[in-house]
Parts: structure tokens; sequence; C-alpha cells
């Protein structure tokens, strides 16, 4: 296995149902350890609510053919920007990609797929930033997002059972 190998390649909107039971498939196993977790059996219904904005995007990475990780998202909705309460003054472009999701089945990681596969999603992108969401439970997670530019800007709860996630941000075209 090398990342070398891995294959990345874009999907939108219209892809969802060629590839819906691939994302449920890695996140089946990326988060296999977590499945008893109610948010987290809630999973097929954030893909659908993701993939049904026209702005959806997509990377798979396949490895031989194989998918191992994906990063998905879409633009944010203006003026309903996970970063909005949070900052004092909204920025001068405040438009925004969120990424919504980035995992990685467990024999791939540790191999800078994920990397590539946040820099794909986010390259050539129009909007001035990204914004995304971490468990804070999960503060190595945390930590590699701020070493690709994120920095913490508060704290939200989308869901009474979801974690009271870190909202993290950054600037796009630094
Ligand atoms: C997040 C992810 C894509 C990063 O992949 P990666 O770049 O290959 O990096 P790693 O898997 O080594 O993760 C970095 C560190 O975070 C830790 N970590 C990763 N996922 C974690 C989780 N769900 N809970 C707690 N710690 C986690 C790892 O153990 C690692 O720490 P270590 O270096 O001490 O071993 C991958 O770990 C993953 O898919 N995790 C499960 C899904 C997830 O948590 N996604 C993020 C949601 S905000």
């Amino acid at each position: 296995m090398s990342t070398v190998a891995v294959e990345l390649r874009h999907f939108g909107h219209d892809d969802l149902p060629a590839i819906r039971q691939t994302l449920l498939d890695v996140h089946a196993d990326a988060y296999a350890d977590a499945m008893d977790d109610e948010f987290t059996q809630r999973f097929p219904w954030f893909v659908d609510h993701w993939g049904s904005r026209p702005g959806f995007a997509c990377v798979i990475g396949y490895d031989d053919g194989e998918p191992v990780g994906f990063a998905y998202g879409a633009p944010a909705v203006p003026g309903r920007e996970w970063w909005r309460e949070h900052l004092p003054e909204p920025p001068a472009d405040p438009s925004t990609f969120a990424v919504s999701e980035l995992m990685v089945r467990p024999a791939w990681r540790k191999t800078g797929i994920s990397a590539r596969l946040h820099t794909a999603l986010l390259a050539h992108r129009s909007e001035a930033l990204a914004v995304l969401l971490v468990d804070p439970d999960h503060p190595k997670v945390q930590a590699l997002y701020e070493t690709w530019g994120y920095r913490k800007v508060g704290h939200r709860q989308p869901f009474p059972d979801s974690p009271n996630f870190a909202v993290m941000l950054r600037d796009l075209h630094r």
C-alpha cells in the first residue's frame, strides 16, 4: 500500500446515487468502533442531506480500485456559516466552503491520504474560507487540522445527541 497508488476521483451532486453505498461502506469501516453511537448511526441521513445540495463536492480515494477514504462538503449557506456567531466581525469576503466529512479506513491511515483528500477537495475553490467541525474529545484530530491551517473559533452542537464540536476555520487563499 502506498499513497502514490491511491487515485483520487472527484464527484458532485449528480453522482450521489452512484457513490452513496461507497460512502456508507467506508464510513462503516472508519467508524467501526463507534457504530453503537446513535449519532454515528445517522450517517446515511447526513450523506443524503449533504448530497442533495447542488454544490455538493466529494473526493474519494481508491487503492487499486478499492475505496479507502473520502472528503466531502458544500458551499455554506450565506448567513448560516458555522463560524458566524463566533467572529466579532464577519470577514470582508465571507464566502465559505463547509467541509462536512473526512475519513480514512484504518488500514490506510498514517499514509498521508487524509491530507491529499482534503487538499483535493479544496483545490480550485472560489470561496475565501473553509470551515469544519471536529469533536474536541479527539484532540489529535484537531491538532492535525491545525497543521492544515485551521484555527478554532468556537463550539457548535448542531444536534442534541451530537458532540459539542469545535468550529475550525481557515483562509483558503492565503
Ligand atoms: C481523521 C483521519 C481522517 C486522519 O487520518 P490520518 O491523517 O491518517 O491520521 P491518523 O489516523 O493517524 O490520526 C491522527 C491522530 O488522531 C487520532 N485519531 C484519529 N481519529 C480519531 C478518533 N476518531 N478518535 C480519537 N482519536 C483519533 C489518531 O489516533 C492519531 O493519533 P496518533 O498519532 O497518536 O496515533 C482518520 O484518523 C479518520 O478517518 N478517523 C476516523 C474518522 C474521524 O474521526 N474523522 C474526523 C471527524 S472530525
